[in-house]
């Protein structure tokens, strides 16, 4: 850059990040991505005008039916434990409040010993988005039902953790096989724009991290790797004394995530639904989100003590909880003929391959009881 000449900032994250990089040195693609998404005033997710539904829709945004089915498998899980009272459901990763608010109306309404056995928490790091939360649970809130949280409950005797893409938003390392050599992507700076160069491992619990995997990358491979989804797994697992783990993401196992079809591993940015491999263009200002990878959430969670309970596609999950109550579940008293297609569309949506049927993946994971036997993974 010429002397006295000033990099233009798509952002004012980017800026900050730039002076970040100038003073230290290049940073991990996971320190970058945290605080794209989680940089106090001007995350992606922290911001105070954050507006992710104008960048991409998750299940709940697609029709109630998902949040109702949940609440029957949730209900169901709460049998499993002998009908506990208080049976804490606690909603990781709750944004604002969306499914949250679809369960506990379903509940009330539908399932009502298992609502006034119910404690529900919506944690949500994102003060904006638990303010937003707080509006669509109102009722909720003020009977004692719900609460709203910036993290895990301490302890959580008896329980079901959910997550519906949680891990999805977590930061990851990057990585790459150069000459034989696991190497990590570290993000620098030239003066003018972000640049991607490589380096040894910032931590060695990358090596471990494929290593107990028994994956192996190819040779110029590039992957990811989510060491805050392992951490966070184990920890939750340990505050869990009985019950179990319900999530809800896109991803693969192990063997599929870094296999030939995923050579340039599966980060993405987002921004008003267009999908980009553009990382740098809008820090801040654009989502950016990888594959999950559900076999590290298994490994990760039995150091906790969680047992997989079963591993099945989202359309499948949705249909063995749908198809024992007949999709009665997807009208509302009154509706018109128009209504109730328009909801028949909308659960095609959610099951259909081509839609988020497939891609979507449901893990359940239980502590504490022996073998449970769930509806929602009765067609596995
Ligand atoms: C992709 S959004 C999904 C939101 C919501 N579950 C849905 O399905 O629409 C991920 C959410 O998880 C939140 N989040 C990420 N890490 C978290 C953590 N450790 N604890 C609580 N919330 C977290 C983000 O702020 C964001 O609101």
């Amino acid at each position: 850059m010429a002397a006295g000449a000033r990099a233009w900032f798509a952002t004012p994250l980017a800026e900050l990040l730039a002076a970040r990089i100038r003073e230290r040195g290049p940073i991990s693609f996971a320190e970058y991505m945290e605080a794209c998404l989680y940089h106090p005033e001007h995350g992606y997710y922290t911001r105070p005008q954050s507006q992710p539904a104008a960048d991409y829709y998750t299940s709940p945004d697609v029709h109630p039916i998902f949040a109702r089915l949940i609440a029957r498998q949730l209900a169901e899980m709460w049998e499993c434990c002998g009908q506990p009272e208080p049976f804490l459901v606690v909603e990781a990763g709750a944004g604002a409040g969306r499914l949250a608010a679809d369960l506990l109306d379903f509940a009330a309404h539908t399932l009502p010993a298992f609502y006034a056995a119910l404690h529900y928490s919506a944690v949500e790091i994102s003060a904006a988005r638990r303010e937003a939360a707080s509006r669509r649970l109102g009722r909720h809130l003020a009977t004692g039902r719900a609460a709203l949280a910036a993290t895990l409950p301490e302890q959580i005797p008896a329980g079901c953790i959910l997550a519906n893409e949680l891990f999805d938003a977590m930061p990851v390392h990057r990585l790459v096989v150069e000459r034989g050599e696991l190497r990590e992507i570290y993000v620098g700076w030239d003066g003018a724009r972000f640049i991607e160069q490589t380096g040894p491992l910032s931590t060695p619990e990358l090596r471990e991290y494929f290593a107990m995997q028994n994956i192996a990358l190819r040779e110029g491979q590039q992957a990811e790797a989510n060491l805050a989804a392992c951490r966070w797994i184990e920890d939750a697992g340990r505050r869990l004394g009985c019950g179990f783990l319900l999530t809800i993401d896109y991803g693969h196992p192990a063997a599929e995530l870094y296999d030939e079809r995923h050579l340039r591993g599966t980060l993405l940015a987002y921004r008003r639904h267009r999908a980009t491999e553009d990382f740098y263009a809008a820090p801040g200002e654009q989502d950016l989100t990888a594959h999950v990878n559900f076999t590290a959430l298994e490994q990760c969670g039995r150091r906790a003590g969680l047992e997989t309970t079963g591993f099945v596609s989202q359309a499948r999950f949705l249909l063995a909880l749908g198809r024992a109550h007949g999709f009665a579940d997807l009208y509302e008293p009154g509706q018109t003929e128009l209504d109730q297609l328009r909801a028949r569309l909308q659960l095609k949506t959610l099951i259909f391959p081509e839609g988020m049927g497939e891609t979507f993946r449901v893990l359940i994971q239980h502590k504490g009881i022996a073998r449970p036997a769930l509806t929602g993974l009765a067609l596995f």
